[in-house]
């Protein structure tokens, strides 16, 4: 059985920079498949051109709050609106192994990190600064909660979700990894899929899947779940592009490794890259 390290950078980025990918993918391919995955995820969080660490989207108040989570067999680890630390992968990795909990949020998430040894870091661009901008135009003139509740649900519907995520098997042992600044437009406080166990992530003895793309659309549908309870019993491929079918335009994508096989697939275009050993 080979070895693998799949990862993507998030539905509706560019495919054409799947060589740039395959250049994380193998840089990362290091240690077990956790680390390799956290890597692989770190090397996105810390490029802005993807939506996660720095690069991440802005919320409408002009804040910076990101989820993460990390999975393997048994265990898992999240940080949900997560602020000012650069690599929030790692930090949900210190969730699973170095606190008593699974999942730390807000406040108590960035102060987890502080106590890890994360320093106060702005991971703010100006194509966030710039993309902010744009929703605040378009939010002018609604001022009603329902107008503007509608205006987001529209929004949401054309914008391009890029989570960034990684699933390796390695010795056979299955890892997940995702991190995201989240949609645009958001609410502060507002919590994608990616911190949800079965809906951004999942992984257990027979496979790792993460998802990118509506984070509403994934949790209602638990996407990587339904995935993961097919493993096995049908084509990896198979199973995906049926699963991703039922979203119709809604933008998503998922990537994942079962015990023989590694698939990817996204209704729109979505950047991937792998190594295998
Ligand atoms: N898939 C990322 C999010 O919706 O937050």
């Amino acid at each position: 059985m080979t070895d693998v390290l799949l990862l993507h950078g998030g539905v509706g980025s560019d495919s054409t920079i799947n060589p740039k990918l395959d250049g994380f993918a193998s840089e990362a391919f290091n240690g077990d498949s956790l680390d390799s995955a956290v890597m692989a995820v770190s090397l996105m969080e810390d490029d802005e051109s993807f939506n996660a660490g720095t690069g991440s989207v802005m919320r409408i108040d002009g804040s910076i709050q990101m989820d993460a989570s990390v999975m393997v067999p048994g265990k898992f680890g999240a940080v949900i609106s997560i602020e000012r630390v650069r690599n929030p992968i790692i930090v949900a990795r210190e969730v699973m192994e170095k606190s008593p909990h699974v999942i730390i949020a807000g406040d108590g998430a960035t102060r987890f990190a502080r106590m890890m040894g994360h320093q106060d870091y702005d991971p703010s661009t100006e194509k966030a600064r710039m993309r902010l901008q744009k929703v605040l135009e378009e939010l002018k003139g609604h001022p009603s909660d329902e107008e503007r509740s509608r205006l987001f649900m529209l929004s949401i519907s054309r914008e391009a979700h890029d989570t960034v995520g990684a699933v390796a098997r390695i010795g056979g042992m299955f890892a997940a990894a995702v991190s995201t600044g989240g949609s645009s437009p958001m609410m502060r406080g507002r919590v994608g899929d990616c911190p949800i166990p079965g809906s951004g992530i999942f992984a257990g003895e027979n496979g790792a899947v993460v998802a990118t793309g509506i984070g509403e659309e994934i949790i209602r549908r638990h996407l990587c779940f339904s995935i993961y309870s097919r493993i096995g019993k049908e084509p990896l491929q198979k199973i995906m592009d049926e699963e991703i079918s039922k979203f119709g335009a809604i933008a998503v994508g998922a990537i994942a490794v079962s015990r023989d096989e590694f698939a990817h697939s996204a209704n729109k275009d979505m950047a991937t890259g792998f190594h295998l050993r």
